[in-house]
């Protein structure tokens, strides 16, 4: 049991059962334990089985005012959406019948468009911030648009309603349907820089610029490489899309021949970083997989999308086997669920659909997916030293669970234990269950004004 030194607060104190996963357990349950947040936001103790009279006057805390967790609640790390486009919110939930090229161009790109208007933008972007954290994702790695004032705007939400977030403010110089909807390449690279100047000045605690070339068939290489000097330069994240769908696949090897694949084009011009989340990777070889590894690149998988819009099917054992990091995206609107519960079954759904095409494929247990959901998707966007399980000194990231809300829609029978609890909220839970959501220690759901 650490000490605690004078200057520490505590702030809330939970007792009950945790669930969360490390690197060597894809689900650790931790029964009767109690865990303290002080008032940094970050996690002073958890211990099991405390003498918790001793563990008050050590932190110097009354017991009266633990939270106590029920027999049927639970507290899990708050989840990580590694890939969303909250401009495309406003349609989530249709236009699903075209695919990815197509699709931009119908869909897409005319709505996006949009975003001009700053009304607009604040309509959009207060639901979706608000949507994504009442269904429990606690850090978001968000596209925006081409508008360097919208993009900041939901920055602004994103800080306003407490939650976690990479905003990237999107590039495009060529190739869009929609001739209003695309910048000069000096354009981005200017307003890329504004982008990057103006929200790292609001020095939002957990609001940070993420740069973001839209995928390659949008750049030029040109824009390419000056958006890699950028994120070299200011140590920046990086996102975009990576072999998602064959016929890009395809047009990427015509609009860069002297590239030796989709991945080559990013290496090339200094996108692959160790803090950079491609979303998709549907279609990419084990070779370029090799490169993700080796250059510490994530993948973003975003199985709703990729089943929505008949991309592809990721082999995730395949790409777990090559040691690449990764996380789940909603992929909104590709994608058409908000939530990083319903990624979560769709990677089971993805994996069994590979297990009955080659039945010697490893599926994935809910337990893996879990762990993607949480820890998995806190290393994709390195931020795992910051977040993603309960270890001491990480910021509270957290969902309180509870399978038995009125009227919801888990039913526990006798002998249920932990494990069948989490399984049951995993497959079958929604926002209802989803009773209290802490970013950085701060309760940020239910909405102080609802
Ligand atoms: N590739 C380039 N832009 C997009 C987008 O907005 N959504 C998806 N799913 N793929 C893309
Ligand atoms: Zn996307």
């Amino acid at each position: 049991m650490s000490q605690n030194d004078t200057t520490t607060r505590i702030a809330h104190v939970f007792s009950g059962t945790f669930v969360h996963s490390t690197p060597s357990a894809a689900v650790e349950i931790l029964k009767d334990s109690v865990l303290g947040v002080d008032d940094e936001g970050k996690i002073a103790f958890i211990e099991k089985d405390p003498d918790v009279v001793s563990l008050s006057k050590i932190w110097g805390f009354e017991t009266a005012e633990i939270k106590v967790l029920e027999q049927h609640e639970f507290l899990m790390p708050g989840m990580v959406d590694t890939h969303i486009h909250a401009s495309q919110y406003s349609y989530s939930g249709t236009a699903l019948d075209l695919p990815l090229l197509e699709w931009l161009s119908t869909y897409t790109f005319p709505v996006e468009a949009k975003y001009k208007d700053l009304d607009f933008a604040n309509n959009v972007y207060t639901k979706v911030v608000r949507r994504t954290l009442k269904n429990g994702t606690t850090t978001a790695c968000y596209f925006a648009t081409i508008h360097t004032d919208a993009s900041l705007l939901l920055g602004e939400l994103a800080d306003k309603f407490g939650q976690r977030a990479l905003v990237g403010k999107v590039c495009m110089d060529c190739n869009s349907a929609v001739p209003q909807y695309k910048e000069s390449s000096n354009e981005c690279k200017e307003e890329t820089d504004r982008f990057i100047i103006e929200l790292l000045k609001k020095e939002y605690p957990n609001v940070k610029p993420v740069v973001t070339p839209r995928f390659a068939p949008s750049c030029s290489a040109s824009l390419l490489s000056e958006l890699g000097a950028i994120a070299s330069n200011n140590k920046l994240h990086i996102q975009s899309h990576i072999s998602e769908n064959k016929k890009e696949v395809e047009l990427v090897k015509t609009l860069f021949p002297d590239c030796k694949s989709y991945t080559d084009v990013y290496l090339k011009h200094n996108l692959l970083t160790d803090k950079t989340v491609m979303a998709h990777g549907c279609h990419l070889t084990d070779e370029e997989l090799k490169i993700f590894h080796e250059r510490g690149s994530s993948i973003s998988h975003c199985p709703n999308s990729n089943i929505s819009i008949c991309s592809g099917l990721l082999n995730v054992r395949n790409v777990l086997n090559h040691k690449v990091k990764l996380g789940l995206g909603t992929d909104i609107a590709g994608g058409y669920s908000p939530s990083i519960l319903d990624a979560m079954r769709r990677t089971l759904d993805t994996s069994k659909a590979l297990t009955i095409q080659d039945p010697q494929h490893q599926t994935l247990t809910f337990e893996e997916v879990f762990r993607l959901a949480t820890l998995g998707g806190s290393e994709a966007l390195s931020l795992d030293d910051q977040i993603g399980n309960f270890v001491v000194g990480k910021d509270f990231d957290a969902l309180r669970v509870n399978v038995c809300v009125p009227d919801g829609p888990i039913d526990l029978f006798p002998g249920d234990g932990p494990k069948v609890i989490l399984e049951k909220f995993l497959n079958l839970g929604d926002d209802r269950n989803i009773t209290e959501v802490y970013v950085a220690g701060r309760q940020v759901v239910p909405f102080s004004d609802t």
